[in-house]
């Protein structure tokens, strides 16, 4: 998978290149490149935004400065880019970030994450450049970068080789596999810990009373 995010703030990603399941799709072949907007902005002074408006607080991103950074990116007008790949604003209000979008993304042979700052993103940019707008939470975060690295830190995760144990990513919370339930409980050695016990049933060896116990146990749960 090709990652592309627009960012004003591009060595935030320096750290999360470097972690485990990151570097793991990199060596497999997928891209994660950052482009600062600044970088290629038509205004002075390295200027990317302005004031809303109608009025009111902060600064708004520029669509003309989108643009530019879009166009020179790919060559050609962002509003043919999302024909071709996913475009994706993240934004508060946007479809909001679930395992099935996590798969519907990892399924895409492209990406490209729009980050805000300030106020957010002229809507136009929205409108007229992206094919989904996305939502890590009802909250409002100071920018677009922590949530562009849970959307792909949820996808890439997906991607085959990226995690140490493939049945990792396939029998976890919220997967098809478990039926959409979160995942049942875990323990670990010792068996026993200040007189808290392991269910009998783990240690019994039987794979399919297990087996049966963790679905029970997170149907529970859903
Ligand atoms: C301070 S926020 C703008 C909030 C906007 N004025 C509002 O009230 O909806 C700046 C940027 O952070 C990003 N952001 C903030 N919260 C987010 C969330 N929950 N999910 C995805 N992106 C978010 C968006 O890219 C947004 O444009």
């Amino acid at each position: 998978m090709d990652v592309d995010v627009f960012t004003l703030f591009p060595h935030w990603f320096d750290w999360y290149r470097g972690q485990r399941h990151v570097t793991n799709a990199l060596a497999l072949g997928s891209t994660l490149e950052c482009i600062d907007p600044r970088t290629t902005t038509p205004l002075s002074g390295g200027a990317v935004d302005d004031t809303p408006f109608g009025g009111g607080a902060g600064m708004v991103l520029r669509v003309d400065v989108m643009e530019r950074a879009l166009r020179e990116r790919y060559g050609k007008d962002p509003v043919e880019v999302r024909e071709e790949r996913r475009v994706i604003a993240l934004t508060p209000g946007g479809r909001l970030l679930d395992d099935a979008l996590a798969i519907e993304l990892a399924g895409e042979p492209a990406l490209t994450l729009l980050c805000g700052r300030y106020e957010g993103f002229d809507q136009r940019i929205v409108d007229h450049f992206c094919s989904d707008e996305i939502s890590i939470g009802r909250y409002v975060l100071a920018g677009g970068e922590l949530a562009a690295m849970v959307v792909l830190d949820t996808v890439l995760r997906k991607l085959p080789g990226a995690l140490g144990h493939v049945e990792s990513a396939l029998e976890e919370s919220f997967s098809p596999a478990l039926e959409g339930a979160p995942e049942y409980p875990h323990y670990t050695r010792p068996a026993e810990w200040r007189g808290w016990t392991v269910p009998e049933v783990l240690l019994s060896g039987h794979h399919e009373k297990i087996h049966e116990w963790r679905r029970e146990q997170s149907r529970r749960r859903a």
